[in-house]
């Protein structure tokens, strides 16, 4: 039991009569195959729960449609939709126990008590709340109503599962070991799987791909390893990353088999034109000004050697266990590196700072790539 997902320009406009209506989701179009483990990633308020319910059936779609396993199924109520949904707010009925509230989702499969049994144990067991089963939802923490909010959803046999912010609630050490536990349930069990989450993290472990949406609208749509190292625009680059990418607004200058992106009166950074592929050298030399972007983790340092290059001036230096972020005064901006190890230096000091032009993302001003390393975008 799963399905693919196919959403087609779906939108969503609450208060659509009043005078300033609200336009929550545009034209959000995205296809998951069966089985496949998708992300809802952005900020608050992005309109990541309102797709999730259109797709459950708790909102009206304004337009678009939702088809699941090739059946449009948008204009059904949500029971006949075949879906399971675990809500952001938990939802738990109050006068029922854990264990009611979940056994209660599977009222519709009309199983004996014996095999409602069973399967509530299985789920309390995966979700470490078998001790909590008989306890009422106001007599235990919030993120044991929440997880038994995901085992309710969890228990039913549904073609399709949505996860509002399942794991919001939880305590780091056992957000990453339920993380694990969900990845494995679903995958053992073929599930397809849409997640709602703010959390990069949760993101990239649960997810086959990821979603990234700003302001109702769908930036990116591509696995966690393509959004790093070739996201779509600025907002996907920037939002995508701990601690994020560093960004810079440069004039490139190509002389002399010489690239130089400045910013102003300094060269930020310099390349042998040799070194880099034609067709970026080609990109730069057509544009008067472009965002790059440098992820932390390409940034090198050196000690000042005096030959020129560009400098920084430490600002800060962070060692956070098995990395140490160092923070820079850089240009007009700074610099933020994240070296392994544990990295001496202090305020004040001069280091050298390069990016190997392989590492470079570069952008239009107003946003798209342009060029990740020596690819164009939109290159394989
Ligand atoms: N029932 C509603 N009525 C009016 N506006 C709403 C309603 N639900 C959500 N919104 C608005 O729609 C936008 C998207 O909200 P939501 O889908 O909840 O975002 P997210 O889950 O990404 O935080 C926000 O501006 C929010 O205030
Ligand atoms: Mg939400």
């Amino acid at each position: 039991m799963t399905a693919s997902v196919v959403l087609k320009t779906v939108n969503k406009i609450y208060a659509a009569k009043a005078k300033n209506p609200i336009y929550a989701v545009r034209d959000f179009s995205i296809e998951i195959a069966p089985g496949e483990i998708v992300a809802l990633l952005g900020s608050s308020g992005c309109g990541k729960t309102s797709t999730l319910r259109m797709i459950a059936g708790f909102e009206e779609v304004t337009k678009g449609s939702i088809a699941i396993g090739g059946r449009e199924i948008h204009m059904l109520p949500p029971a006949r939709r075949g879906v399971a949904m675990a809500f952001e707010g938990y939802s738990l009925y109050p006068p029922l126990t854990l264990r009611q509230n979940i056994a209660f989702a599977l009222k519709s499969e009309r199983l004996g008590s014996a095999e409602t049994d069973r399967r509530v144990e299985e789920v309390a067991k995966l979700l470490e709340l078998t001790k909590h089963l008989d306890r009422y939802p106001a007599t235990v923490s919030a993120g044991q109503q929440q997880r038994a909010s995901l085992g309710r959803a969890l228990v039913r046999k549904a073609d399709l599962y949505l996860l509002d912010e399942p794991m919001g609630q939880l305590e780091p050490q056992l957000r990453a070991i339920l993380r694990g536990r969900l990845k494995r349930y679903l995958r053992e069990h073929g599930l397809t799987a849409i997640l709602v989450t703010h959390d990069q993290t949760e993101a990239n472990a649960l997810a086959d791909r990821i979603a990234v949406m700003e302001g109702g609208v769908l930036q990116q749509f591509a696995s966690p390893a393509e959004l790093k190292e070739k996201p779509a625009n600025l907002y996907v680059g920037t939002f995508i990353g701990e601690p994020p990418m560093n960004v810079y607004r440069v004039e490139p200058q190509i002389a002399d088999g010489r690239v130089s992106l400045r910013a102003g009166e300094t060269e930020l950074f310099g390349y042998d034109a040799a070194r880099m592929q034609d067709a970026v050298v080609g990109l730069l030399a057509r544009q008067s000004s472009v965002v790059v972007g440098v992820r932390p983790a390409d940034v090198a340092v050196s000690p000042a050697n005096g030959r020129g290059g560009a400098t920084a001036k430490i600002v800060s230096n962070q060692w956070i266990g098995d990395q140490s972020h160092l923070e820079s005064a850089f240009g007009d901006g700074v610099i933020v590196a994240t070296l392994d190890g544990r990295f001496a230096g202090s305020s004040g000091e001069t280091l050298s700072v390069s990016v190997p032009p392989e590492k470079l993302h570069i952008f239009a001003e107003d946003g798209p790539a342009l060029a990740h390393g020596r690819h164009l975008a939109g290159e394989p």
